[in-house]
């Protein structure tokens, strides 16, 4: 390391002699690793000060997991009225308002931003909106600004970008991004959605929700690579039956514009070239952290070995023993849930609570919550991920169509799946989809986290009617003693 990448006590000393404030803690970016770790920050005693060039609450809140979920809400509301006759219900048609959904939308994300601006109050932060500059090692300049931040430790949470679609056409000004998406200035009769990841997936169920012709154009022999084949088929049942058409191990090559302002996409699939024809293109291929923020280099931080995120230690320490990177940045685990845990881990770190080599993300631990129709809950080792691994497991896999509960909701889709260690019996996996699954995760993540064992997680009396006895059955199935079910 570099000993000029060290905050110098001089520069600080000097500082603190001529009066100037130094920080013990400065934040650039204000998204879930950074606001959180501010919050812990001042919690641990600490003098902060973070520095946002947009809104607090970052992507997540202002253009991602929150907006999204207000749609999704919508889609589902959509979706129960379309099944009103399933409840004995009649509806004699329904419209919905565009303009009131957006700006139900926005009314939502605002007044969570402004309970973040409450908190960074309440908890004495600083915040200055606008875009740092690194000035020297110690010192940030604001643009714009006259005023230079002094700091002595410093927690880069700058997030990350969506990554663009290397492909001819693909970069013209009507292609859509989850951006544009979320902005719902029309709902296009057609729509072709380039990746069917989460982003490209959760998209495809709104926009079929709100009556637009999906078609999800995936690389992948399967949408939702990384959960199991049985349960990507179950969100694909139900693609199908609201008119989305999934075309998987699909390549897309060039993005055209036809002579009536449509546009065509050209696309290798099993090695046939195909082309599909729509209103609207929208891509959703992933996305990369944000390393153009700031001036890396002139901090001493540097990358990890693929070059495709900062570099950090178990403490979110980075080459600088000054400076933490925390969130999407590390390219760690892109999850918003992940990026605050990182920034706990960097503020406590300051704070001398945790040593050189406790805390950390383990990545088995971070759950994923997808919300396709029937949403996905996950953690730990997939079926597939543990069978590659050549690990021995048991599995479990319990129905909620042999769930009283969800049976008497009407919303039956889906199973829960169990995985453990057949030599441990520690539970080390699960995946549920179907009805409320993401909130159920949080029982298997108890599990896992806990590293409980089979015959622990035996003991648990579930509450009937739940849904959530499609857990304890699931368990109970690994060694062939679910109660309600029989294969
Ligand atoms: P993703 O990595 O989940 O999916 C992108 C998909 O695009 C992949 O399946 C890939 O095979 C496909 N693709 C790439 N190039 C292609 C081509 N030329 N033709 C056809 N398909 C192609 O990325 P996504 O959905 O954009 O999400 C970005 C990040 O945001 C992820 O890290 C994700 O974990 C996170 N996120 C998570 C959410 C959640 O868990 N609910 C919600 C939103 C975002």
């Amino acid at each position: 390391m570099n000993s000029d990448t060290v905050v110098k006590s001089d520069v600080i000393n000097k500082a603190v002699q001529e009066g100037e404030t130094v920080y013990d803690v400065a934040i650039i970016g204000g998204g879930p690793a950074g606001y959180v770790a501010a919050i812990r920050c001042a919690q641990n005693g600490l003098k902060t000060v973070l520095i946002e060039k947009d809104r607090l609450g970052g992507t997540c809140l202002n253009a991602g997991c929150i907006p999204t979920k207000t749609l999704v809400s919508i889609a589902g509301f959509l979706n129960r009225l379309n099944r009103a006759e399933d409840y004995g219900i009649s509806i004699q048609g329904f419209q919905y308002s565009l303009e009131k959904i957006r700006e139900r939308k926005q009314q939502i994300v605002s007044s969570l931003v402004q309970g973040i601006e409450f908190l960074m109050k309440k908890n004495k932060i600083g915040v200055i909106q606008g875009k740092a500059i690194v000035e020297e090692n110690g010192v940030l300049a604001v643009e714009g600004s006259e005023e230079r931040i002094r700091y002595k430790n410093l927690i880069l949470a700058t997030g990350s970008v969506a990554s663009s679609l290397p492909i001819p056409g693909a970069d013209a000004p009507d292609i859509l991004g989850s951006q544009e998406l979320l902005e719902l200035s029309e709902v296009p009769e057609s729509l072709a959605i380039i990746g069917g990841g989460v982003i490209g997936m959760e998209f495809a169920f709104i926009y079929a929700a709100l009556g637009c012709k999906v078609h999800v154009v995936e690389f992948m022999p399967q949408i939702l690579n990384l959960v199991d084949a049985d349960v990507a088929s179950t969100v694909k049942r139900t693609a199908r039956k609201m008119g989305i058409e999934i075309l998987e191990s699909a390549r897309a090559l060039a993005i055209e514009t036809t002579s009536d302002d449509h546009k065509r996409i050209l696309m290798e699939r099993k090695e046939r070239q195909e082309s599909l024809v729509v209103r609207k293109v929208a891509v959703a291929v992933g996305r990369r952290a944000n390393l153009e923020a700031v001036d890396l280099e002139k901090l001493g931080v540097a990358l990890n070995d693929h070059k495709n995120g900062i570099l950090v230690n178990e403490v979110m320490q980075t080459s600088n023993p000054t400076v933490y990177a925390a969130g999407d940045v590390t390219n760690q685990v892109m999850l918003a849930h992940a990026a605050s845990h990182q920034g706990i881990i960097a503020a406590d770190h300051i704070a001398g609570k945790l040593s050189g080599k406790a805390g950390g993300l383990e990545k088995q631990l971070v759950p994923s919550a997808i919300f396709t129709f029937p949403e996905i809950g996950h953690i730990g080792h997939t079926e597939k991920e543990a069978k590659a691994m050549n690990r021995d497991v048991l599995v479990g896999k319990f129905p909620f169509r042999a769930n009283s509960k969800a049976v008497a909701m009407q919303d039956a889709a889906g199973f829960v799946k169990v995985i453990a260690d057949k030599a441990t019996r520690e539970i080390i996996g699960a995946t549920i989809v179907g009805p409320d699954a993401t909130e159920l995760l949080s029982l298997a993540a108890n599990l896992i986290t806990c590293r409980t064992t089979i015959d622990q997680a035996k003991e648990v009396i579930y509450a009937h009617p739940t849904l959530s006895e499609a857990i304890s059955e699931a368990i109970l199935d690994m060694e062939g003693e679910a109660i309600h079910f029989g294969n």
